[in-house]
C-alpha cells in the first residue's frame, strides 16, 4: 500500500487503512479486521455485506469524501436491487471497490458480532458469536484424472475460501452432499458448527446454492415446574418465537426431592422421568418451530439450563446422590453432545446440545446461567442475586469473588401449600392493597388491569372470575396485612376484636383474613389463613437464612444492591418482599428485577460461543456454600421467622414503611381495637 493510496475509514469501529484503487470494500474490511458479514464469500448473492458510504467533509477523520470515492453500481448490485431491493444509500461491500478516500459505515445488521439489545429497559445487550454459522462454498468439479471425494473438495474450498481447516461430516450429511453439489452447480451452503475450544468444525447440513431458510437454535430453561424456550435466529440473535409447557415430571412429584424419592423408591423411576422430560422437549421443539413458521430441521442447536436434579434426569443419570449429603454430582462441567444422544430428535438430526455447567449439587446450571446473564463477577458494588423458585438460588459477590448457595424454600412462593393458592393464571389474585384505616382490601387479578374496587372490574373478570391467589399475590397480601396491623411480627393473624375488622374471622383456633368472598355468585371465598402465613414464613426464613449465610462468609451485614431473578422475581414487589423479610434490608431503589435471567443466560450461551468458555471459567471460580450443613443456618432460620426479622434491623425499610407494633398472641390478642393502632 502506497502513501498515496486512498484512505478508508470504517465506522463505527474507527478502523482505517490505505488500499489500492480497485480494492473491494469487503477485502479492505477483512484486512483491517472490521466486523463485516459475508455468507457467500463475496459472490454478490447473500447481501450480508451491505455497507453505507458517507460523503462530504469529515474533519474528525481528516478526509473529504467525493461522490466518486467508490466504483459505480455494477451489474451484480443492479441485479440484486432489481430482484430483492437494496436500501437507499447501501452498497454491497463485495462489489463496490475503492477509488478515493472513503468513510464507510457498517450497519448493525451487517456485523457478524452485532450487539442484540434486549427488550426490557433493564436488559443488557448481547454480542453475537454463534457456534453454528452458514457459509457458501464454491467446490471444484470432480476430475477423474485427479480423483478426490466430494467431501475432500468441499474441505479444500472451505480452507481456501474461508480459512476453515479439517471440517468433518457424519455419513448422514455426506448422503446429502452429493446431490446438493450437483443441484447447486458446485455451490453449496454449509452449516458449520464450531463449539468454543474445538479444533475441528463439524458440517451439520448442506444445501444446494445459497440457503436462505436461516439457521436456528433453542435456548431452554428446563425448570422443575415449567419448561420455557426461546427460538433464536442464529445469525441475528432475534427471538422468533417463545413457548413453554408444564414439566410432565410433575406427575412423579411436585418438587425436586419428591422426584428424587420417586427415583429411589420406584424401580425404573428415574428412566421414566428421563423419558418424560425428553418427550416434552421434543414436543416443545416441534411446537415452537410451528409457531415461528420454520422447519424444525433448521434447529441446529439447543442450550439448556436447569437445576441439578433436572440436569441428571435429562442426561439419564439417576439423581439419587443429589438427595443426600455430600450431594455429589455425576458431572458438574459443561456438556456438549449431539441432541440425538438425548433422544432429542425433533430438530435437525445433526443438532448439537450445550448444557451449562452446574455450580454444586444444589446450585445448578440455571444459577450458572443467571451468573452469565447478570455477571456479578463484573460488578464493582456488592450485589446479591436471588432466583426465587421452588429452590431459591442465591449469588453474592463482586469483582473480588462470587459466592453461591441454594435454599430449600419449597413451593409456597409459587402458590403451592397455600389454602387458596394457584398458579399465576387468569383469575388469580396477583396484587393486593389493604387500607390501613378501614382494613378493607383491594386487589388485581392476572389478565385484568383494573383494581377490584374500580368500575368495570366485575365485567372485566366475568369470564375468568376470581379464582385464587398466586405467588406474588400471597406475598403482597401478607406484607399488606403486616403493614395494616392485621398480622403481627410473630406472624399471628389478629381476631376481629383485636383488629377491629370482621374480615378477620375465626378458623379453628386461629383466624383468617378474608380477601374476597365470591360465594354469593357461586365463586370461591378466598382467605389468607394462619396456615398460609406459616407456609410463607418457612419459605422466607429459608431464603433469608441462605442470604445471611453468604453475607456471613463475606463478613458483611449489608449489600449494595439486590437483583430478583426468575419469572417470579419479575412480578414480586421489592417493597412487599422486604416487609416480609424475604431479602436483606437495602434501599428500595437498589432492588431490581432481572426477569428470567436464567433463560437469558441460556440465550447468551446459544448466541455466543465464547460466552460458554466464560461461564465455565466463572463457575470454576464461584465459591459454593452448602446451607444444609452450615452451622449458622438454623439460627438464621429461626430469627428470620419474624416479620420482617427478630433481630436484624431494617433501617432502609423503616425509612419508607413504618410498621405498626401490634401483638396478637397471648396478651396481645385481647388488646382490643385500641391495642392494634400502636405504631412506631
Ligand atoms: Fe455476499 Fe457480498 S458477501 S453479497
Amino acid at each position: 500500500m502506497a502513501r498515496t493510496d486512498p484512505l478508508i475509514i470504517f465506522t463505527p469501529s474507527g478502523k482505517r487503512g490505505r488500499f489500492p484503487v480497485g480494492t473491494p470494500i469487503l477485502t479492505a474490511a477483512r484486512q483491517l479486521g472490521v466486523d463485516l458479514d459475508s455468507v457467500c464469500g463475496g459472490r454478490g448473492i447473500c447481501s450480508k455485506c451491505q455497507v453505507a458510504p458517507s460523503y462530504g467533509d469529515f474533519p474528525k477523520h481528516g478526509v473529504t469524501v467525493t461522490r466518486t470515492a467508490l466504483s459505480d453500481w455494477n451489474a451484480v448490485e443492479a441485479r440484486y436491487d432489481r430482484v430483492r431491493g437494496l436500501a437507499r444509500g447501501r452498497r454491497l461491500g463485495c462489489q463496490a471497490t475503492i477509488r478515493g478516500d472513503a468513510v464507510i459505515d457498517v450497519p448493525p445488521e451487517s456485523q457478524v458480532h452485532r450487539q442484540v439489545v434486549r427488550k426490557a429497559a433493564l436488559d443488557r445487550p448481547m454480542t453475537m458469536a454463534p457456534a453454528t454459522r452458514l457459509v457458501l462454498a464454491e467446490v471444484a468439479v470432480p476430475d477423474m484424472h485427479s480423483p478426490s471425494g466430494d467431501l475432500e473438495r468441499l474441505c479444500a474450498a472451505l480452507r481456501t475460501q474461508w480459512g476453515i481447516d479439517h471440517a468433518r461430516a457424519d455419513p448422514a450429511v455426506l448422503c446429502k452432499l452429493q446431490p446438493a453439489l450437483r443441484k447447486g452447480g458446485w455451490q453449496v451452503s454449509v452449516a458449520l458448527h464450531t463449539p468454543a475450544g474445538a479444533e475441528v468444525p463439524q458440517i451439520l447440513d448442506v444445501w444446494p446454492g445459497l440457503h436462505q431458510g436461516g439457521l436456528y437454535g433453542l435456548a431452554v430453561d428446563l425448570g422443575s415446574t415449567t419448561i420455557a424456550a426461546h427460538l433464536c435466529d442464529l445469525a441475528s440473535g432475534e427471538v422468533r418465537a417463545s413457548s413453554g409447557l408444564m414439566n410432565p415430571q410433575i406427575r412423579f412429584g411436585e418438587d425436586l426431592m419428591s422426584r428424587v424419592s420417586y427415583a429411589m423408591m420406584t424401580p425404573g423411576g428415574a428412566a421414566e422421568m428421563t423419558a418424560a422430560v425428553r418427550e416434552a422437549l421434543n414436543t416443545l421443539v416441534a411446537g415452537i418451530a410451528d409457531a415461528a413458521g420454520i422447519s424444525p430441521a433448521l434447529i441446529f442447536e439447543l442450550t439448556i439450563v436447569c437445576n441439578p436434579v433436572m440436569h441428571h434426569l435429562l442426561l439419564g443419570i439417576d439423581p439419587v446422590e443429589l438427595g443426600q449429603a455430600p450431594f455429589a454430582l455425576a458431572v458438574s462441567g459443561a456438556i456438549t453432545l449431539p441432541a440425538q444422544t438425548l433422544d432429542l430428535t425433533a430438530g435437525s438430526p445433526q443438532a448439537q446440545t450445550y448444557i451449562l455447567p452446574c455450580i454444586a449439587g444444589h446450585v445448578g446450571a440455571d444459577a450458572a446461567a443467571v451468573a452469565l446473564s447478570e455477571r456479578p463477577d463484573q460488578s464493582e458494588d456488592l450485589v446479591m442475586i436471588v432466583d426465587v423458585g421452588t429452590n431459591a438460588e442465591i449469588l453474592l459477590g463482586n469483582t473480588q469473588g462470587v459466592l453461591a448457595c441454594s435454599s430449600p424454600t419449597g413451593p409456597a412462593f409459587e402458590g403451592a401449600q397455600i389454602s387458596a393458592g394457584q398458579r399465576a393464571a387468569p383469575g388469580a389474585i396477583e396484587r393486593v392493597k389493604i387500607d390501613p384505616e378501614t382494613l378493607e382490601p383491594r386487589f388485581r387479578v392476572v389478565g385484568c388491569a383494573l383494581w377490584s374496587d374500580e368500575p368495570g372490574f366485575a365485567a372485566a373478570t366475568a369470564a375468568t372470575g376470581v379464582t385464587g391467589i398466586c405467588g406474588s399475590g400471597i406475598i403482597e397480601a401478607l406484607a399488606e396485612m403486616r403493614m395494616a396491623g392485621v398480622l403481627d411480627a410473630s406472624g399471628l393473624i389478629g381476631g376481629p376484636e383485636a383488629t377491629g375488622t370482621r374480615r378477620c374471622e375465626p378458623e379453628g383456633r386461629t383466624f383468617a383474613y378474608v380477601l374476597h368472598d365470591g360465594s354469593a355468585g357461586g365463586g370461591p371465598r378466598i382467605s389468607v389463613t394462619q396456615g398460609d402465613v406459616r407456609a410463607i414464613q418457612l419459605a422466607k426464613s429459608a431464603l433469608y437464612a441462605g442470604a445471611r449465610l453468604l453475607m456471613d462468609q463475606l463478613g458483611v451485614d449489608k449489600v449494595d444492591r439486590i437483583v430478583l431473578a426468575g419469572a417470579f422475581g419479575a412480578h414480586i414487589s421489592p417493597k412487599h418482599a422486604m416487609v416480609l423479610g424475604m431479602i436483606p434490608d437495602a434501599p428500595l431503589d437498589k432492588v431490581t428485577s432481572a426477569g428470567n435471567a436464567a433463560g437469558h443466560g441460556a440465550r447468551i450461551a446459544l448466541c455466543n460461543r465464547t460466552a460458554r468458555a466464560e461461564i465455565e471459567g466463572i463457575v470454576s471460580r464461584i465459591h459454593k456454600v452448602e446451607t444444609a450443613v452450615a452451622p449458622g443456618f438454623q439460627a438464621h432460620f429461626i430469627n428470620a421467622s419474624a416479620i420482617p426479622h427478630a433481630t436484624d434491623p431494617f433501617p432502609e425499610l423503616a425509612r419508607v414503611v413504618p410498621l405498626p407494633q401490634v401483638a396478637h398472641g397471648a396478651g396481645g390478642a385481647g388488646a382490643g381495637k385500641g391495642g392494634r393502632r400502636r405504631r412506631r
